[in-house]
């Protein structure tokens, strides 16, 4: 079976094609740089942008995988969450992909695609169910931070969320403060390299609290109020260096505390994590050590594949359709606020 997917949820123009479970292509064309000047995501730009890009990317995509479009079982796109207009430009060149080639057309859920991303690694990408195990799953990024159970393929049940800001976002806006450009999560990473994360003591929000829920803005505020008492702080690098790591250390360590948690109470061996706050290194490496002291088996997604991908959709999409997983509507909408169950 053979799929074009598109994901334009955000701010990443992306297509792919999947063949059998293999990632044969996945293109992305990043709008970071566009969005940087503005501080974050201007959705009408990133629409526009959109626009521009969907037919170069998907044309890119079905010429490295060599596959023409008559070639096509289907086409699958990220239906939502996401920015409605984004959202709008990647579903309707699906829908109208579909139709004029006759073939399905499979909306997906932008999150449930990343409980997968994990699942799939090596180069050409393949995704690997026959070691699929029950497990608490991580998706973090800049707009979402989910912990989500699950228990089988096509299975899983939401144990918790942010209930204010991203885990990304507390990076980004903790960064903005340090005068770091947008977006300062992998910059963070970097400079916390060099750092101390023992020397300022930030807050670790909802770390002792039974649920399953984050809160990141009281961590950010925090560090707003500690910069407004001592400016002079960015004024010496090594400084800047060491406040990267604390705060750095306050996001990980609640986050890899709570996945641990959550997973040892829903007793899964397996924990998986994806989305872009997955490329940071300390999470990467303190969500191994946790496992290993748990006898935990991990799987993070690869970092090509932690940020917004339509491989991950592609994936998704070619399960639901060997499954009969799905409706195919041409006319289906948008849904910009499509809860995860
Ligand atoms: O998944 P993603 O590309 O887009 C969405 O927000 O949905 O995630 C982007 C977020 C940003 O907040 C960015 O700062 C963060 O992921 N990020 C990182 C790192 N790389 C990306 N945060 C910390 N460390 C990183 N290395
Ligand atoms: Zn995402």
């Amino acid at each position: 079976m053979t799929l074009l997917a598109l994901e334009t949820s955000c701010d990443e123009t992306s297509a792919a094609v999947v063949r059998d479970g293999v990632v044969l292509s996945n293109v992305v064309s990043s709008q970071i740089k566009l969005h940087a000047e503005y501080g974050g995501v201007v959705p009408e730009l990133a629409a526009r942008e959109h626009l521009k890009n969907i037919l170069p990317v998907a044309q890119a995509a079905l010429s490295e995988a060599q596959i023409s479009a008559a070639q096509l079982d289907a086409v699958a796109a990220t239906q939502g969450p996401g920015l409605s207009i984004a959202l709008l430009v990647g579903l309707k060149a699906a829908q109208s992909a579909a139709f004029a080639l006759s073939k399905p057309f499979v909306g997906i859920n932008h999150h449930e695609a990343h409980l997968y991303s994990p699942w799939i690694s090596g180069n050409p990408p393949v995704a690997d169910f026959t070691k699929f195990q029950p497990n608490v799953s991580l998706i973090v990024s800049g707009g979402h931070t989910l912990l989500v159970l699950v228990e089988s393929e096509l299975n899983h049940r939401v144990l918790g969320g942010t209930i204010d800001d991203a885990a990304g976002e507390c990076f980004d806006k903790a960064g903005k403060l340090m005068g770091l450009a947008y977006p300062a999560g992998p910059l963070i990473d970097k400079l916390a390299e060099q750092g101390n994360p023992k020397v300022f003591d930030f807050p670790r929000p909802l770390l002792r609290d039974a649920n399953d829920d984050f809160s990141f803005s009281g961590l950010k505020t925090s560090v707003r109020y500690f910069l407004r008492d001592h400016p002079e702080l960015l004024d010496d690098p090594q400084k800047v260096r060491d406040l990267c790591a604390s705060v750095q250390a306050a996001i990980v360590e609640v986050l890899v505390t709570k996945t641990i948690r959550a997973a040892k109470r829903n007793g899964v061996n397996c924990i998986t994590a994806s989305g872009g706050v997955t490329c940071n290194r300390a999470l990467r490496s303190e969500l191994e050590r946790a496992c290993q002291r748990n006898g935990f088996t991990l799987h993070l997604a690869e970092k090509s594949l932690c940020t917004d991908n339509a491989a991950m959709i592609g994936i998704l999409a070619e399960r639901k359709l060997l499954k009969g997983d799905f409706v195919s509507e041409l006319d289906a909408e948008i849904k910009p606020g499509w809860a995860l169950a």
